[in-house]
């Protein structure tokens, strides 16, 4: 039988994931060392290493994300995850992306394990790695795990939106969370013709790669790409809960309408709900099955800055006479959502490949083809 770790780099291969340079890199830095006593795997379910050695050793080498921590580290929590070891198969996807050589300075965001950082200092050594985390807990488990690996990249505990100045300028940033706005501090501290790699996302639809260049004009460009949805960094979070927080049409009252539309269209395609999320920043759509049922559902738009919320009823006996929908609130967000899809119809269905952002120190412009065609502009 071949042993788990090889059977991983074999698969990364070839998957065509893993450029000939990043090979022994994978090879030698071995992902369980990263990785805690317990964790969660995908579906939900601890795994202990005290209890079942063999299903965790396996685990550690699947081609499949590791939840390492849970609501910050506090006991009781609700249950959401707050950092994990990420699919190697991303990770190995991003580092293609990130075109990075020895010779060159990298800044990781979101050291979580340490794992990735450990590749990186494999390829560049410690010197010229530099990884932040904002959780001072998981910084030091990851020093010590970097360690006893053989690895000292320069870990620190920190707000990794706010770079890391002391080691500036950098040739690489990578954030292995996402974010909503690119910070500008990361344009400011690579050097022109350097680069920044990381997820990016809208409260609606999380997410894709920003893949961006700087230039010697102090602006980083670059267009969005890939299908990942990685946790977003702690500043800035996605509400929670929003639908048990904000949509009680009981004592809210609302509109009542109908809609052929069905979800599938708008939201159920990659590429359109991306491009939603573009043309309704701060809104964010859930989805609630009926008990035991697949065909029944309601889909909720919910944007938390006004209390506006939208939801549309999904019944299958319905279909001939449209969907119900309901509106609350100073926004119409069922019918913005409308406008935002014939939007995204007329420009030609657009794929998200086509849609790009420019950060500048005063805002982040993102627009389609080009920076002539804007789409929207957050400060
Ligand atoms: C997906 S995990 C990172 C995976 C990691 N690179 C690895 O190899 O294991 C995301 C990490 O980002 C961290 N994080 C979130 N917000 C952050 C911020 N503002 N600055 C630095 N780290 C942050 C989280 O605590 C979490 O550990």
């Amino acid at each position: 039988m071949i042993p788990p770790h090889e059977k991983l780099v074999a698969h990364l291969v070839q998957a065509g994931d893993l450029p000939r340079h990043w090979r022994t890199a994978f090879e030698q830095v071995e992902r369980h060392r990263f990785l805690p006593d317990r964790f969660t795997d995908p579906d939900g379910a601890t795994v202990d290493r005290a209890r079942d050695e063999d299903r965790w050793f396996t685990l550690a080498y699947d081609d499949i994300p590791v939840i390492t921590q849970l609501d910050d580290g506090a006991e009781d929590g609700p249950g959401y995850p707050t950092s994990s070891a990420s699919q190697p198969s991303i990770v190995a996807d991003m580092l293609r992306r990130l075109d990075v050589f020895p010779g060159m300075r990298v800044l990781e965001v979101g050291t979580g394990t340490g794992y990735n950082a450990a590749l990186l200092a494999h390829l560049l050594g410690d010197e010229e790695v530099t990884s932040i985390e904002v959780d001072a807990e998981l910084a030091e488990l990851a020093r010590v795990r970097l360690m006893s690996a053989g690895f000292t990249p320069l870990v620190v505990t920190g707000d990794g939106t706010q770079g890391w100045p002391a080691r500036a300028p950098f040739d690489r940033v990578i954030s292995t969370a996402a974010v909503q706005r690119v910070p500008y501090h990361w344009v400011a501290q690579i050097r022109p013709g350097g680069k920044i790699l990381t997820p990016w996302g809208s409260a609606f639809h999380n997410g894709v790669l920003a893949d961006l260049r700087v230039g010697s004009d102090g602006t980083a460009c670059g267009r969005f790409d890939g299908d990942v949805a990685f946790m977003w960094v702690r500043h800035q979070r996605v509400p929670r809960r929003v639908v048990e927080t904000y949509v009680h049409p009981e004592r809210q009252g609302f509109e009542s309408t109908r809609t052929e539309l069905h979800p599938y269209e708008p939201i159920g395609d990659f590429d359109a709900s991306f491009a939603i999320g573009l043309r309704m920043p701060g809104v964010l759509n859930r989805l609630e099955f009926a008990e035991g049922e697949e065909q029944r559902f309601t889909v909720y738009l919910v944007d938390p800055d006004t209390g506006s919320w939208a939801s549309w009823h999904i019944a299958p006996e319905r279909q001939g006479s449209g969907y119900e929908v309901r509106q609350h609130g100073p926004r119409q967000l069922f019918v913005e959502l409308e406008a935002a899809y014939r939007w995204w119809r007329r420009q030609g269905r657009p794929e998200h490949t086509r849609f790009g952002l420019t950060v500048s120190a005063e805002h982040q412009l993102i627009w389609l083809d080009n920076e002539t065609s804007p789409v929207a502009s957050t400060p």
